[in-house]
């Protein structure tokens, strides 16, 4: 008997039996009781991810690899967390994201299609202006979400358009931290009113992918409160999102994800966030100091890092309260999974409602740039139409990398065009076809690891052909495309920002013959970033930047050509009349200063993808002069302003009224728009404030407030109402970390963009006033020679 108790202690001890019946569970225990119960490496295992499946073959791993373990719980999802039965702890399952669910349309040995919808990209919905739209594209996208079993949609992405180049701000919102907060917090309301979690990314100032893994960005205090934090401020403070992404770059000389200025200071003391933090994918170099900073679950994880944080614990450089926290934080959002619920998700999610939500969503956030004498909508006499342009064909509907969504179908342009009743040329759609094949065969499939295919040059059209087609059709359509992602920027050159003399002369070539004939040409812009549009913007007679819409595309933008749809989206960023007008111009994507040996660009190795050690750095010297702040401040002329786009009517702002001439605790300015013209519309009402610039200087104005009627009808009206509170007034102050507001004359603007200003009024704040002190945080190591006016 005695033997047999020894020999009992000792498997328990080694762990060989758990008493699992006595253990504490999840969900029925405490978790505070449930973590006293983990033993270390329990505790490990949970702050690291499972690891992934590397689908894709690279040089280093031709057959692709796994990097630690995977369940593949739900195929083509990014990651799972660990699982520890013994406690009751079912793993979480997160994937990608922000344009709509990324996993594995088709799963070997099973006729099911696991397809999820494609909504249109990031910049299309924030040109929406619609927080109620947002939310309801949240929605639908967040359905799909829970119906695929997954927990987690690691999106939505809300870094700052600092510059047109950045090859993923398709995935992002906004040149403007208000936009990108407000947009951001729709859609993280939209989503997790399912039941499962989202992840705002890349926090923070993630704003070029050149280098990613090892660029530092050198960025003033306030810059970073104003500009690149404020609209993850603003998300957390409304939302709540379950999780948050931290970046790959360093901020101030500190990776982001173990930097505990910008993680534990701003994120979780400053601004109250209560989910979890995760890396992104490798992100961050030192296990240890990722847990240490508050970064709370390193993914997709990878064995040496569970070893890492064990060694650091064992040896006293690591505190085990600081992985106690993380393990809380991330039980916490565990505990509210479907997963952890036992969800019986369907994997059938209500595909044809989506593909519906995506198509309206779409046609909201389309702008139209230009419309001389009424060019569109089409009258009636428009039947036929020949459609130029590769991309007319082939249309985009979101960019490349982890962002792409597998959606089951794509409506091109033409086939939208056809759906709406109008008669395509078929000799011109041949042309293209048997071009664009012949072009893809022996073509590259993809430029590595994520990216793309090499884009096939636009078709050489000759003034033969597009007479003769303005001959036998009645207005003519020209696509351009740009598409761009993950791991890669954009270039200033032909063929990406600026468009290419074939693309030109097409434009020329098809206008000079259209216009002889009085027939209207029309260009459309399939887009995920800004292009110039300033050479060449006088040609045609319409230009609607179509974004990528998502998987309905080609109808969201037939139904704008032919009327069904009153254009009504207005631009979040703004497109310059060049690209050294850009006030980050010379400080983008930053140099080189490390001389660490090169993985070939070309190789698609994982090394060049995630983890390229080039040692790279970048000074955000335009400080707060990010787009409008900057060309309106500095007067700098450009192509289509920050809040501009057009409608098919016309409206008139009236009867601007403040509830006060001196600010209180806020005040409140209401003004009348009016639809004066012959068809109904929505209009979006945008709000500037000019602020005195007496202890710091200020940009001309600033939006802070936005909002869009409903659809009005020829004659009808609405009164809208924004409300200016203490923050509205202030701007971040460096010398005593908190947000200040100055005594005097502020005015409020009231635009139909950034320059149509409309109404004003002003009223005056009494006294200087501090609205909030905040931590000292992400102090810049060296001084940064900052624009100032
Ligand atoms: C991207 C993230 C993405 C993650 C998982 C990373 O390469 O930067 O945005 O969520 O991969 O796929």
């Amino acid at each position: 008997m005695k033997h047999k108790i020894i020999a009992l202690i000792t498997l328990v001890s080694f762990g060989v039996i758990s008493f699992s019946q006595t253990a504490p569970q999840l969900g029925k225990d405490p978790v505070s009781k449930v973590i006293a119960a983990m033993k270390l490496e329990e505790k490990a295992s949970l702050v690291v991810g499972m690891g992934m499946r590397m689908n894709f073959p690279t040089n280093e791993m031709p057959g692709g690899t796994v990097v630690g373990q995977t369940q593949e719980l739900v195929p083509g999802a990014a990651g799972t967390t660990c699982t520890i039965p013994r406690l009751g702890i079912p793993s979480m399952v997160v994937a990608d994201g922000p344009a709509g669910l990324r996993i594995s349309p088709t799963r070997p040995g099973d006729d099911a299609t696991y397809y999820a919808t494609a909504f249109p990209v990031g910049t299309l919905l924030a040109s929406t202006w619609d927080v109620d739209l947002v939310n309801s594209v949240g929605k639908a996208m967040g359905n799909e979400v829970l119906e695929y079993g997954v927990d987690v949609i690691l999106g939505p992405g809300l870094n700052i358009h600092r510059n047109p180049l950045c090859g993923r701000n398709f995935e992002y919102y906004s040149e403007d931290p208000f936009v990108t907060g407000n947009i951001a917090a729709a859609m993280v309301n939209g989503i997790e009113s399912n039941g499962v979690g989202t992840s705002i990314k890349h926090y923070a100032a993630n704003n070029a992918e050149t280098n990613r893994n090892s660029l530092n960005t050198i960025v003033s205090q306030r810059a970073l409160r104003e500009i690149y934090l404020e609209g993850f401020g603003i998300a957390v403070k409304e939302a709540q999102p379950w999780t948050v992404m931290s970046s790959y770059n360093l901020i101030n000389g500190t990776y982001a994800p173990e930097n505990y200025d910008l993680i534990t200071k701003v994120l979780k003391n400053d601004w109250g966030f209560k989910g979890y933090v995760m890396t992104d994918w490798f992100g961050g170099r030192d296990a240890a100091a990722i847990v240490a900073a508050g970064n709370d679950l390193l993914m997709p994880g990878r064995p040496d890092q569970k070893e890492a944080i064990i060694k650091a614990v064992n040896e006293g450089k690591l505190d085990v309260k600081d992985l106690d926290r993380n393990v809380e934080k991330i039980l916490n959002i565990i505990l509210q999974t479907p997963r952890f619920k036992g969800y019986k998700y369907s994997n059938k999610p209500d595909l044809k409602t989506h593909a519906q939500v995506t198509r309206q969503a779409a046609s909201e956030g389309m702008i139209l740039l230009k419309n001389n004498n009424a060019a569109l909508p089409f009258p009636q006499e428009v039947k036929k139409i020949a459609a130029f342009g590769n991309t007319s064909y082939e249309i985009i509907t979101g960019g490349t990398g982890s962002g792409d969504v597998n959606e089951a179908y794509s409506v091109a342009l033409v086939e939208g065009l056809q759906n709406a009743g109008y008669t395509v040329n078929e000799n011109l759609q041949a042309l293209y076809t048997a071009y664009l094949k012949a072009a893809k065969e022996g073509r590259e499939r993809s430029r590595g690891f994520m990216m793309g295919s090499v884009p096939v040059s636009e078709l050489a059209i000759g003034d033969d052909i597009t007479t003769s087609m303005v001959n036998v059709t009645d207005a003519a359509i020209i696509t351009i495309g740009r598409n761009s992602g993950e791991g890669r920027d954009r270039k200033a050159e032909e063929g990406d920002f600026y468009l290419t003399s074939t693309e030109k002369d097409l434009i020329k070539s098809v206008c000079t013959a259209y216009h002889a004939k009085d027939k209207k040409v029309i260009v459309i812009l399939n887009i995920g970033g800004v292009v110039e549009t300033a050479s060449w913007k006088d040609l045609s007679d319409a230009i609607l930047l179509a974004w990528q819409g998502g998987q309905e595309t080609g109808n969201s933008i037939a139904d704008i050509l032919c009327g069904n749809v009153n254009p009504s989206g207005k631009l979040a960023s703004t497109f310059p009349l060049k690209y050294d007008d850009v006030s980050s111009a010379k400080n983008f994507p930053g140099k080189v200063i490390g001389e660490t040996p090169q993985p070939s660009e070309e190789s698609g190795g994982i090394m060049a993808a995630f983890m390229r050690p080039r040692d790279s750095e970048v000074t955000y010297e335009e400080g707060i002069y990010v787009g409008y702040r900057y060309y309106n401040t500095f007067n700098v002329p450009v192509s289509y302003e920050f809040g501009y786009g057009l409608s098919y009517t016309t409206f008139e702002y009236s009867g601007l009224k403040l509830s006060s001439r001196r600010f209180g605790k806020s005040i409140t300015a209401t003004v009348t728009v009016k639809n004066t013209g012959n068809v109904a519309g929505k209009e979006v009402v945008e709000l500037y404030l000019a602020a005195p610039a007496v202890r710091l200087d200020k940009p001309e104005s600033e939006l802070k407030g936005f909002a869009k009627t409903k659809l009005l009808q020829p004659g009808e009206s609405q009164t809208l109402t924004f409300v200016l509170d203490n923050w509205s007034l202030a701007s971040f102050d460096p010398v005593s970390s908190s947000w200040i507001s100055d005594a005097g004359t502020y005015t409020v603007k009231i635009g139909a963009s950034s320059k149509d200003i409309r109404q004003t009024a002003t009223f005056s704040l009494g006294k200087n006033i501090t609205v909030k002190k905040e931590s000292i945080a992400l102090v810049p190591q060296v001084e940064i020679n900052e624009l100032k006016p």
